[in-house]
This record gives C-alpha cells, structure tokens and sequence, in this order.
C-alpha cells in the first residue's frame, strides 16, 4: 500500500508522516529529502542555481522513481508537487490513497512567517505581503489538491489526531 500526504507549505505533511510511519509501520520516503540526496544539493540552492522549472522535472523524475518500486510506503510530497507535470495522474496511477492535509491561510502564514529563509517560494515576500501571497497561491493549487482521494482539516489538531483521522479513513 502506498499512503501520500500532500498539501501546501507547512500543512504538516513531514511531522504528519513521521509518526504515520511509526503508527502504520511503514517506511516514509519524504520527496524533498529523496530530491536532495539524489541530486547531493538542498531545494533552497536548486531553486537558485537551477530555478523552478528544473526543480519542478526533478521533482516529477524523483516521484516517478519512487512509486516505480511498488513498495508499501508512506510517501510525503513538497508543497506544489500536486500542481505540475500531472503528478496527480500519476499518483492515481499507483494508489487510492492520496490525503491532502488542508491548512487554513491564517494558519499557514503563522507558521511560514520564521522559516521565510528556507522556503525558496515566499523568500522574497514582505510580512506584509504574506496574506496575499498564500491566499491567491493557496486558491490556484486548491484544484490540484481537491483531487486528492481524502482531505483532512489541519487546523487546530495534534499531529497524533490527525494520524488517528488519517487511520480511519484508509480502513
Ligand atoms: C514547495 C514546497 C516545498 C519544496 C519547494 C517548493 C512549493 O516543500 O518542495 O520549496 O512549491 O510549495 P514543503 O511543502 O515540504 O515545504
């Protein structure tokens, strides 16, 4: 069985994921750190170096790679993987189970505001331009994440809640 978590930035798909593993005991391949080990580089300098288009074939090359194995895994995708080169088709290809982790804006932007360093997207963004920015990007890739199989609100919930929520709609 393979189990992905998706959704926008700082929805909690790594922590989600983590303790989804321990909990199911399977593997957690998450996407970005495949991405990072494989090409021996962080996002942050892809993104720079190489800009968005090439991170965006890797990260279709890197996805493909992985679900290619069949393995039962829990896999946990960056935040636009659902969004390019038709990685959702993909993904229905190889599993039913596809859960996308919905954070409201307010509660993303909470928890980007500190971390803007290391997330190559909002990088550049003003504090202040923050609201905008996540509320427009988050209504393009909500059609995207609709088409995941289930959708679990984030909001307020412990990490353990949301793997028991996740627990009970796989069974
Ligand atoms: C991205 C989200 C990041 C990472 C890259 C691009 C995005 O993953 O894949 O910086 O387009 O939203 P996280 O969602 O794990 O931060």
């Amino acid at each position: 069985m393979t189990i992905v978590l998706l959704g926008y930035m700082a929805s909690g798909k790594s922590s989600v994921s983590k303790l989804l593993g321990k909990a199911l005991k399977l593997p957690v391949v998450d996407l970005d750190h495949f991405i990072e080990e494989k090409e021996e580089t962080t996002i942050r300098e892809i993104f720079e170096s190489k800009g968005e288009i090439y991170f965006r074939m890797k990260e279709h090359h890197y996805l493909k790679e992985i679900l290619e194995k069949k393995e039962d895994i829990i896999v946990s995708l960056g935040g636009g993987t659902p969004c390019y080169a038709g990685n959702m088709e993909l993904l229905h290809a190889y599993t039913q189970h596809t859960i996308y982790l919905q954070t409201s804006i307010s509660e993303i932007i909470n928890r980007v505001k500190d971390e803007k360093a290391t997330r190559p997207l909002i990088t550049e963004i003003a504090d202040e331009d923050l609201p905008e920015f996540i509320g427009k990007h988050l209504f393009e890739r909500n059609a995207f994440y609709q088409k995941a199989t289930h959708t679990i609100l984030t909001d307020k919930k412990s990490v353990d809640t949301l793997v028991e929520e996740i627990k009970a709609v796989l069974n």
